[in-house]
């Protein structure tokens, strides 16, 4: 069973910056994950919108992480980045992280969440329909060379 999710630190960087590397083919740079983590895995920007990020561990290690934005103006929640390292997936791991991010916006009041995924990434299809989420519409060429789908749950 899954350790624990928790805000991500300085000295998670670089294991998260892995698994985003052998996970996805336009992995996010490395500044994103250490300005999170030097701010205690959550920025505050305009209007009480709040950009966040948790990581899991599994055995005092990195096994997965979470990034996801809410906006209470509009009392809406998108996940931005999700992904759990290869030799750990199909342990709960992603269910864990989601399953938390649900719960901190249905505690900000947030009624609804949303994220754009790869068409062509089914794994990821099965997960977020396995989380109850349900595809909502198309972005064609949202990654430039493939469309994303936007899936969406009330919660
Ligand atoms: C998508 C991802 C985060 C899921 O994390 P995970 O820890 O492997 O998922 P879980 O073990 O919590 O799976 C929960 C359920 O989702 C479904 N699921 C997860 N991965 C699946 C897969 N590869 N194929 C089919 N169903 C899958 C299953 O129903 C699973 O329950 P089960 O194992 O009891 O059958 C992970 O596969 C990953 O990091 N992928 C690479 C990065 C990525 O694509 N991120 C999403 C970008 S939008």
């Amino acid at each position: 069973m899954p350790d624990r999710t928790r805000p991500v630190r300085i000295d998670d960087v670089i294991a998260v910056k892995a698994i985003e590397d052998s996970c996805f083919p336009s992995p996010w740079d490395m500044d994103v994950f250490v300005t999170l983590a030097s701010s205690e895995g959550c920025i505050t920007l305009s209007r009480g919108k709040q950009v966040s990020m948790q990581v899991i561990e599994n055995n005092g290690s990195v096994a997965g992480y979470i990034i996801w934005e809410d906006c209470p103006d509009t009392s809406e929640g998108r996940v931005l980045n999700i992904a759990v390292g290869k030799n750990l997936q199909r342990r709960g791991f992603g269910r864990s992280l989601l399953q938390h991010v649900f719960d901190s916006l249905v505690e900000r009041g947030i009624k609804t969440a949303a994220l754009e995924v790869r068409e062509g990434n089914l794994a990821a299809h099965r997960f977020y329909e396995r989380m109850g989420m349900e595809e909502l519409g198309r972005v064609p060429n949202y990654y430039d060379d493939e469309d994303a789908i936007i899936y969406s749950i009330t919660l």
